[in-house]
């Protein structure tokens, strides 16, 4: 099925127009993979005239996309949903080797995408207009009647990163598709070739031409231009919140979805089951080397239980399996790149020099960051408040659930939020005072499941994600008004 994405085995090409095409300036980027530097493969570096047209042929094909009735649309996507399943082995390898990601995380990924389409499809078919009576506003009678239905946008631009190449394109793709726009998508850099993948199942699945474009290059060469493209509709962003903060500066009248980074803390109380929160939080903040948004990036712990909970976490995190992810089944994977793991030791050494307790790891092999715990980090320090990306742990003591909720609040993220507590009330209390979008009340912090509203507030994004929230993210109301005149 995945013939003519490549020109030669390791050559890609993009998805325009329904066709796959090379780039004319013969200008290409090598990706190579984070686990053993060897070549994935090739992907184009698009000029800005190939993405000014791309755009276009985008814009041309929507009127066409419009028109082909939600149920047609909710057809095709199914299908896609379907090839994806088939193909979940063959595209989680890729997974593996282009962005390290651990085997069973990436066959998850692709086959919760599956389940995110199918469910979008679904969902469309079952969103309703209205129609509003204006008697119910003072001073009108039953005579006017307005007819509300959704329209789509128009060109939506998809910008993804590279933690989740299939979920957080296709999450970007099926709802904005079904709702009858038409998508250019923008994979990251790193990340590319698999969000390929996922165009060629979409176009096996019988979009369209031009409905789903690609576009790939650097976002520092290609990025600006895109998002100020005049045809540009909507822009829906997920990346860190040092590029989503400069596309809000540089865009003008574009309405924006967007997720960024987060800090979010997991806070533990006296009463928490400390077991039921160590596998949360070993899972949270580890998997995927916590390159996730979502990760556990802080634990907020009451002094009382803080030395038993370390205890515990560090037994766990003694099991995690550190490797290389082609080679077998690992927990810690190489992060993406050197630059990342540079931060992140560069976090560690921060936190040491400042007096923060090592409790396990801090060891750096390559892009290798070992899974770390330090205890008694203060406010002082990057790591209590910046965003690691990568497996790295700081506790810091807390002596009351205010402290815990000022501290929690401080940050300039807003993603999400646990709270590990067996006291309802106390659950409440913290959840209704803290400033993010889901509180998790005894769970990790998690995107899904995928239906759910995501959101985050303050830097960690603009608008609503979730399923339903991402159709009406990318449509509108349209509104017809019909006036009974009774001299007629
Ligand atoms: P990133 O560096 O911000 O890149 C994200 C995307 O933006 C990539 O496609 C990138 O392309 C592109 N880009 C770069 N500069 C651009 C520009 N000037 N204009 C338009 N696009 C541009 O983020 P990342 O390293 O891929 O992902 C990690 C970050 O994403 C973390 O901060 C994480 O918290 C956040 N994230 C948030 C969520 C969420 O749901 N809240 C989910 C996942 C990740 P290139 O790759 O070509 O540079
Ligand atoms: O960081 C990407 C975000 O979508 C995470 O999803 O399910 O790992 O919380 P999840």
């Amino acid at each position: 099925m995945f013939n003519n994405l490549c020109c030669d085995e390791k050559c890609y090409k993009n998805l325009i127009n329904g066709k796959w095409v090379g780039c004319t300036s013969g200008k290409t980027i090598e990706i190579k993979s984070p686990v053993d530097g060897s070549l994935v493969g090739s992907i184009p570096s698009m000029t800005k005239e190939e993405v000014d047209e791309t755009i276009r042929i985008a814009k041309e094909a929507q009127t066409k996309w419009r028109d082909v009735p939600i149920n047609e649309r909710a057809k095709i996507l199914h299908k896609a949903a379907v090839l994806l399943e088939e193909k979940a082995e063959e595209i989680a390898d890729i997974l593996v080797r282009e962005i390290a990601k651990d085997k069973k995380s990436a066959v998850a990924e692709v086959k919760r995408t599956a389940d995110y389409i199918k469910f979008t499809a679904d969902a469309a078919k079952s969103m309703e207009g209205e129609s509003i009576p204006a008697d119910s506003f003072p001073g009108f009678n039953r005579s006017k009647i307005s007819v509300v239905t959704r329209e789509p946008l128009g060109v939506v631009l998809a910008i993804s990163p590279f933690n989740y190449p299939i979920n957080l394109s296709a999450s970007k793709i099926a709802p904005a598709l079904v709702a009858g726009n038409t998508v250019v998508l923008k994979p990251a850099t790193q990340g590319s070739i698999s969000a390929l993948y996922l165009a060629r199942v979409f176009q096996e699945a019988g979009i369209i031409d031009g409905a789903l474009n690609t576009i790939t290059g650097r976002g520092s060469e290609i990025g600006d231009y895109s998002v100020t493209h005049d045809i540009v509709d909507f822009i829906n962003f997920t990346g860190s919140t040092e590029v989503g903060k400069r596309i809000s500066q540089i865009t003008s009248m574009k309405p924006l979805l967007m997720e960024l980074g987060g800090k979010d803390a997991a806070i533990i109380l006296e009463d928490a089951d400390l077991d039921l929160a160590v596998k949360n939080i070993i899972a949270g903040a580890y998997s995927y080397s916590g390159q996730r948004c979502t990760a556990v990036k802080r634990i907020l712990v009451m002094n009382s239980v803080a030395d038993k909970l370390i205890e515990k976490l560090k037994e766990k995190i003694k099991d995690l399996k550190v490797g290389n992810p082609i080679k077998e089944q690992v927990d810690i994977v190489p992060l993406i790149n050197s630059k990342a793991a540079d931060f992140v030791e560069s976090l560690i050494k921060e936190a040491e020099e400042k007096g923060a307790k090592l409790i396990i790891g801090g060891k750096r092999e390559n892009n290798i960051i070992y899974p770390t715990l330090f205890d008694n980090v203060s406010l002082d320090m990057r790591l209590a408040w910046e965003e690691p990306f990568g497996p790295v742990l700081p506790i810091i003591r807390i002596n009351n659930i205010d402290e815990a909720i000022e501290i929690s609040n401080r940050s300039e993220y807003g993603l999400q939020a646990s709270v590990f507590t067996n006291n309802i009330n106390s659950a409440f209390y913290i959840a209704d005072k803290l400033e993010v979008g889901t509180v998790q009340v005894n769970n990790k912090t998690e995107r899904g499941p995928d239906h759910f509203p995501f959101l985050g507030v303050k830097a960690s994004g603009i608008g609503t994600q979730g399923i339903r929230y991402s159709i009406e993210a990318m449509s509108r109301p349209k509104a017809v008004v019909i006036t009974i005149n009774k001299d007629i």
